[in-house]
Order: structure tokens, then sequence, then C-alpha cells
């Protein structure tokens, strides 16, 4: 795969505190994450709350700084650089909020809004500067005369487009979408798709789309990242994965959503139960204090990541018993 990023054994580990400040442990909320994006398509990350699908997008962005590993981005090293090293070679990488709106400056016109990034980070003229800021705004289906307007008086929902005006004017070539249709109607949900979907094909994007709902990510993304408890446990086509499951976390997580025309080839199980914090992730298989098929072979080593013969790469050690 030409990788347009590519991130290997990535771990952000936060300190658990007492009351007193001192650190009793540590909440690994990545642990070994190692996936890779291909220019143009679209990765989407499902998992339970807190597997860490937020901070797996912060820490590439560099809101976070990992713990340890590797994020390659446009062929360059990116993880652990300083501020101001990792901005000229993270112009092209953009994290978006789930609600990008809710970020603009509700003291500053629309237009000044979608302009400060060019004057921070470029040195466009006035004329280019307003030329790109007018273009973004049509691609976002807004019109002109919302320039001159502040957030306050436009909708909640093109306060999102203008959110994501935002984040296309410095012509980022990766996008990560974090829950962008999470607490939205059903029927708006599928205009925000259909937006970010024109926009990738106008701005040649590549799109990572981290979300928990399921049947979202399978319309939306080409390629799907299971998590659990920090760590991608499948990876693979979104609808070999749909088809036929192989992780016993992602079985269970598949049950939970209803077949449309066609028969489920593997069985599925529904999950019980919380996962188990990330500052206790069991030893050996993450998995196995959910999972029925665990034996000793699961607590007692982490499953390697294999690959299956259809280019899935899955973390389990009884893939043979379960095929
Ligand atoms: N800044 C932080 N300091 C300490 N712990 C954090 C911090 N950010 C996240 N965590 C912890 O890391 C784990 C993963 O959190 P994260 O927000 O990435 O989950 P998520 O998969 O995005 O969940 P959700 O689906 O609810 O958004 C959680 O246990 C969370 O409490
Ligand atoms: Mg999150």
């Amino acid at each position: 795969m030409n990788a347009l990023l590519d991130i290997a054994a990535l771990n952000r580990h936060f300190p658990i505190r007492n009351v007193w400040g001192r650190r009793t442990g540590w909440l690994r909320a990545l642990d070994g994450v190692s996936l890779a994006i291909a220019k143009g398509e679209i990765l989407g990350v499902v998992g339970e709350s807190g597997c860490g699908k937020s901070t797996l997008g912060k820490t590439i962005a560099g809101i976070h700084q990992p713990s340890s590993g590797h994020v390659r981005f446009e062929g360059n090293e990116i993880a652990g650089l300083s501020p101001s090293a990792g901005r000229a070679l993270r112009r092209n990488l953009q994290y978006c909020y789930q609600d990008p709106g809710a970020s603009l400056d509700p003291r500053w016109k629309i237009g000044t809004s979608l302009e400060e990034p060019l004057i921070v980070h470029t040195d466009m003229s006035q004329a280019d500067r307003r030329t790109r800021v007018r273009e973004t705004l049509a691609a976002v289906n807004l019109p002109e005369r919302h320039l001159d307007l502040y957030p306050h008086e436009i909708s909640g929902g093109q306060q999102r487009r203008v959110g994501l005006a935002r984040i296309l004017m410095l012509r980022p070539s990766l996008v990560i979408l974090d829950e962008p249709t999470s607490g939205l109607d059903v029927s708006v949900q599928a205009v925000v798709l259909n937006l970010l979907l024109e926009l990738r094909a106008a701005f040649d994007l590549t799109y990572m789309f981290i979300s928990h709902d399921l049947s979202v990510v399978r319309l939306f993304s080409q390629r799907i990242a299971v998590m659990y408890l920090g760590r991608v446990v499948e990876i693979g086509d979104t609808e070999r994965v749909f088809a036929a499951p192989a992780h016993p976390y992602t079985r269970s997580l598949l049950s939970a959503v209803p077949i449309i025309g066609g028969r489920r080839i593997v069985e599925t199980f529904a999950l019980e139960g919380e996962p188990p914090s990330p500052g206790a992730i069991p030893s050996g298989c993450r998995f196995r204090t959910r999972c029925p098929f665990a034996d000793a072979a699961c607590a007692a080593t982490d499953p390697p990541d294999r690959e299956l013969p259809d280019g899935r790469i899955v973390a389990c050690h009884h893939l043979e018993t379960l095929a």
C-alpha cells in the first residue's frame, strides 16, 4: 500500500494519580496501535466508548504527544516532534472535532474566521486569500453573504459547514473526522455525510472516520479498524469484515447491527458487561475477560497481529478454531 499515513506501535499512556497527586499507575489509552491509510481512502475507526478512538486521532494530529511509537505522514516521521517542528509537517493534516462549528470564535465574522488560518500559516496575498475563502464557502454550499455574519446569526447546521470550511482552508490531504454525525437527526446525518463525500471529491481528501455508529461506518468507509482497549484487534476491507467478522470482539459488536438483505455467515454473540478499565488492561489477550472462546493461551500471551488470506489483520489466538 502506498500509505499517506502509517502508524506503528503507537502508545499514549496517561498517568493515573491519587488525591495527593502521586502517580499510582498508567492508563493505557493507546497501547500498540498499528495501521495505515492509503491516499484517497476512507478508513473507519470503531469501538466502544473509551477504547481510545479520540486519543488516536488527537495523537496523530499532535494534540497529544505519543508516549512512544511511530507516525509517518506524507513520508515524514511526525511522532514526538516539538510543536514548532511538527507544525510545518502537519499542515496537511487536520483533526476535526465532533462539532467543528462550536470552535468558531463568536466575536469574529465568518469571513474573518475563514481567512485567519491563511494569515497565520501562508504568505498568500490578500486577494488570493479572499478568493480561497469564497471558493471554500461555496464548496460547503453556503452563500457569500454569510461572510459578513457572526456565528450566532446562522443556524447550527450552517455553523457546522463553516467549521468544515475552516478546516479545509489550508487544503489538507488527510482529515480526521471524530464522530462528525453524532448527536444529529438521521436526516441531517445524511446531509453531513453527503457533504463530506462531495468535499472529498472536490479537494482530493483522505478521511479517517471515527464513529461508534457501525451502520454509518459501513456505508461510508472502504476499510474499517476495530479498536478494543487501546489496540486495533481487526482491520480490513469493510464489506469483508461485516460479512464475516474474524475477531470475537468484532463478532460481538456486529451482532448489534441489523442485517439487511442477507445472512450472516459466522456465529455472533452479544457482548456482556463493560470493558475493563484501560488503567488495568488484562494480561495476555485484552479481550479474554469477555471472550467466550478464551483459554489458558489467551491469558498467557498477547496475540500477535496475523494476516488472513483476504488481507485482513486480526489479533486473536484462536482464528483457526473460530473459522
Ligand atoms: N487527557 C486525558 N487524560 C487522562 N486520560 C485520558 C485523557 N484523554 C482520554 N483519556 C482516557 O483515555 C481513554 C480513551 O479515551 P478516548 O476519549 O480516546 O475514547 P473514545 O474511544 O474516543 O471514547 P468515546 O467513544 O466515548 O468518544 C479513556 O479511558 C479516557 O478516560
Ligand atoms: Mg471519542
